[in-house]
């Protein structure tokens, strides 16, 4: 049985900084943030959006009626949830107006919890082939204000059902994954920035792949020639093409320019999103799916997904058969189009607003946010979310 992608949607906040603006006021060269690190635009989440909303917005746009009722499984893969106990599962699955008899979870290993709930959603609908789960990738990336992690924030969301004959991408059985205690990136429970060791961080990532890339050979015995493409967690989009150069000596010309073509492809989307953390692989995979037009059925695409801390995973899946009629090609040409540019001064201002966290209540302004689900206040500790056509 074949069991995959059926649908994939996203989403990412109205408002973006523009990269070559934040290096001048950072007193940076621009090229150094979109050459060397590769990013244009930024996404700015403003107050209103949360893993939750841009999780629900997500997945919004892709599930009809009967998804709605066949999902029984719903999976939120995230490192920057709202709640140390409830999962941001059960609040999308209420936002969404879904079949109530589903189980609904969080999974957590840094950017590798959405590669976990997926594998996770491929046993469940081994064992129940009628039913579809649905896999959510959300986060907001934050290092801080003129931190050394800055040009390499972003916020966005990717939503996945994942089910029997998918109509999208069949993900294939064999996969290589690799775990080890790092202390490269973290975020200890009472920070709402990450930490990280920038440098460390890039060191274990390129070596993950190596070695989740070795082992998958040995396990499959594929080679570079055997992919289409490959396309990699994106933290920012020269991380890709780091992990994969060295790599790229074991092929011919042909494959290397091919797959360094691919890759290129595989960033558009990122660059002007930023970090996504848990969807940044899922958002570059749709980047190549919908900015590729003559990528063929039947073409096997890499995947390799990193949480740094860290796990490493190497997994693969074949295009199937008119997939390009389930994306949603102009809905995020239109979003690119439609979002609105803030000054350096706004995306600071928007980046120390916060929630309170002593109970008091907060209103909030939700006018400026074009989303159909929004976050509009919290009272009493609990926040409250609006779907505008529920
Ligand atoms: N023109 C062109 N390129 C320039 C330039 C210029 N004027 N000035 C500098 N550059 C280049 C540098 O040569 C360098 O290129 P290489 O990496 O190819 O050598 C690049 O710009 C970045 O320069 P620095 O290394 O000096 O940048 P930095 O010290 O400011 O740190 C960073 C960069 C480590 C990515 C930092 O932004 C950071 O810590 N980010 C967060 C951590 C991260 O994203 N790590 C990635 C792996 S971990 C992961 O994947 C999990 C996750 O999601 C966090």
């Amino acid at each position: 049985m074949k069991i995959g992608i059926d649908k994939i949607g996203f989403y990412a906040p109205h408002l973006y900084v523009d990269m070559n603006k934040l290096a001048v006021r950072r007193n940076v060269e621009p090229e150094k943030f979109t050459i060397g690190i590769g990013q244009e635009k930024m996404a700015v989440p403003p107050i209103t959006q949360d893993s939750v909303t841009l999780a629900a917005n997500a997945a919004l746009e892709v599930l009809d009626e009967n998804d709605k009722e066949a999902i029984d499984f719903v999976i939120f893969g995230t490192e920057t949830g709202i709640d140390n106990s409830k999962s941001a599962a059960v609040y999308v699955h209420h936002l969404l107006g879904l079949n109530p008899h589903a189980r609904t979870v969080e999974v957590k290993h840094a950017c590798y919890g959405a590669t976990a709930a997926i594998q996770m959603a491929k046993g469940h609908i081994a064992l129940n082939p009628e039913s579809k789960v649905l896999v959510l990738a959300s986060d907001i990336a934050r290092y801080g204000l003129n931190s050394s992690g800055e040009a390499t924030q972003g916020a966005g969301a990717v939503g996945m059902v994942i089910s029997a004959d998918p109509a999208i991408l069949a993900l294939e059985d064999k996969s290589a994954y690799l775990a080890d205690d790092v202390m490269d990136f973290w975020r200890p429970v009472y920070s709402d920035k990450a930490l990280v060791d920038g440098k460390l961080s890039n060191e274990k990532y390129i070596s993950f792949f190596a070695k989740v890339w070795e082992q998958y050979k040995e396990k499959t015995g594929r080679e570079l020639k055997d992919f289409e493409a490959i396309t990699f967690h994106l933290p920012y989009t020269k991380m890709g093409k780091k992990a994969l150069k060295p790599v790229l000596e074991e092929t011919t010309e042909d494959v290397q320019e091919r797959l360094k073509a691919n890759y290129q492809i595989s960033t558009e989307y990122n660059r002007n999103v930023g970090n996504i953390y848990t969807g940044s692989l899922y958002l570059s995979l749709l980047s190549l799916l919908e900015q590729k037009e003559d990528l063929e059925a039947g073409a096997r695409i890499g995947m390799f997904s990193y949480g740094s801390g860290a796990v490493g995973e190497f997994f693969t899946g074949i295009l199937q058969d008119g997939y390009r009629e389930h994306l949603k090609i102009k809905e995020h040409d239109e979003l690119f189009a439609s979002r609105k540019e803030v000054s350096v001064d706004e995306y600071e201002a928007i980046f120390e607003e916060t929630l309170p966290t002593d109970g008091s209540s907060i209103e909030l302004d939700v006018n400026s946010d074009p989303a159909q689900i929004y976050l509009a206040g919290v009272t009493d500790h609990m926040r409250r979310y609006v779907n505008k056509e529920k």
